[in-house]
């Protein structure tokens, strides 16, 4: 976008923000009018423009003008070859891509080595409810996300949903695992791949028919705000969620593991001035930023079935329902029933009762507890889930996609 329909934007972003504080948007559209003190960031300040109408100014440009010369299968190949924090960018690439690659890898000035040290960690000790909670939280919450679920489904990777959600769960992998952020690891890598991949999306989507009839009035998808609620549905949940069941988090951990997610906002392409400084300003953020936006769409509901079907695939089906109940437990009923979660009338109530006996007795709480058959057979499900896909993601190359989904 030049600089001149950006201003545009900008202004009216305004007049439509108070549009939706007066209730007046469409539910797909909801949103509140964006107050969040960019004092509550890590930057500590910023210009407080509402980040619906901010996107990547240094990826899009260039990921554009690689799109238009063509070239992306063997660019692809190059990147292939990236895989290490402390990796050049491929020579072979084209000079303004790798250019901005060097910018875009370097880790932002207020990294904490020792917070990211303890994050990686954390999954040692609470790696089953993290993982369950990312794949059968988050990934179906992100299909209550209109946006999301619209950007997904008409976007290239919507054709091939198991290779998409491989590819996702590359970054919870990357994220969780010890050395993300060591140059070993390659946290760095895949996060420069999504900012890459967002990019090229911003410059596909448009020109799908599809996406422009269901966009509700956005010109370009993926905006900074778009980014964030992706990142709360991430974060901020597993968070929430874990301190709800009462998950034992101790404060230094709870600070490292948001750190992590901070940090990888910034790899992401968030800018500072969103990235929220403490859990405190994170679910302020998350209350004005996902929860007015979840809502039920075709492709939302579409997108559930495929994910379903591919954790059922998992186990033959067997446990299908009792996903299904645990991801509506995971995720309550209001979002259950946006995204068509079917009810489970036996085993929901089951569920209710025999999860918090067993975190409590997982975080020696109390001593073993009668639990009824099916949560241990829940738990083995979500153990298996869990290493499923850590074993998955980890061959996968994150790709620039040169197409839409094919109509
Ligand atoms: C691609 C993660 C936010 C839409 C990807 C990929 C990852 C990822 C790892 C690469 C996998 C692939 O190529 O399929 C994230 C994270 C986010 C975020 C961690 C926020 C914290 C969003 C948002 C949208 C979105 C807000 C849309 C509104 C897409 C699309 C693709 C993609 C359309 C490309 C699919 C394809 O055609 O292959 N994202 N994403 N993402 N993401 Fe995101």
């Amino acid at each position: 976008m030049d600089g001149f329909s950006r201003r545009k934007v900008l202004t009216a972003g305004g007049a439509l923000g108070a549009l939706g504080a007066l209730g007046l948007a469409t539910p797909a559209n909801a949103r509140s009018l964006w107050t969040w003190a960019p004092g509550s960031s890590v930057a500590g300040s910023g210009a407080g423009i509402d980040p619906q109408w901010v996107w990547d100014e240094e990826a899009d440009p260039v990921l554009a003008a690689v799109l238009e010369r063509g070239g992306i299968g063997a660019i692809n190949d190059q990147l292939a070859t990236w895989t290490r924090n402390d990796q050049a960018p491929p020579a072979g690439l084209p000079a303004d891509l790798r250019e901005f690659m060097d910018h875009a890898r370097r880790m932002p000035s207020w990294a904490d080595r020792d917070k990211l040290d303890r994050a990686s960690r954390i999954n040692l000790k609470k790696g089953i409810y993290i993982g369950a909670l990312y794949g059968l939280g988050s990934g179906l919450m992100s299909t209550a996300i209109p946006r999301e679920s619209r950007a997904v489904y008409y976007s290239k990777g919507g054709a091939d949903m198991k290779d998409r959600i491989a590819k996702t769960a590359k970054l919870g992998y990357d994220i969780g695992a010890l050395d993300a952020y060591l140059p070993q690891g390659s946290m760095i890598v895949t996060g420069v791949k999504t900012r890459m991949v967002h990019a090229a999306v911003r410059h596909l989507l448009p020109q799908s028919p599809d996406w422009t009839r269901t966009s509700g009035g956005q010109k370009s998808p993926i905006s900074q705000a778009d980014i964030l609620v992706t990142w709360h549905s991430l974060a901020t949940f597993v968070m929430r969620r874990m301190r709800e069941w009462g998950v034992r988090v101790s404060a230094a951990d709870a600070e490292a593991y948001l750190h992590v997610w901070q940090v990888s906002a910034h790899m992401l392409g968030v800018r500072d001035e969103y990235i929220p400084a403490t859990w405190d300003a994170a679910n302020a953020q998350s209350r004005q930023l996902l929860d007015p936006v979840l809502a039920s769409t075709y492709e939302g509901r579409a997108l559930t079935e495929v994910l379903l079907d591919i954790v059922a695939e998992l186990d033959l089906g067997l446990t299908r329902p009792l996903i299904s109940a645990f991801s509506r437990y995971t995720l309550g009923d209001r979002v259950g029933d946006m995204i068509g979660l079917a009810r489970e009338p036996i085993l929901e109530p089951l569920i209710a009762a025999a999860w918090p006996l067993l975190v409590a007795f997982r975080e020696g709480l109390i001593a073993l507890p009668v639990i009824p058959a099916a949560a241990w057979t829940l738990e083995e499900a979500l153990r298996q889930f869990v290493l499923l896909f850590l074993n998955e993601a980890q061959p996968i190359s994150i790709s620039i996609p040169d197409m839409n989904r094919p109509a």
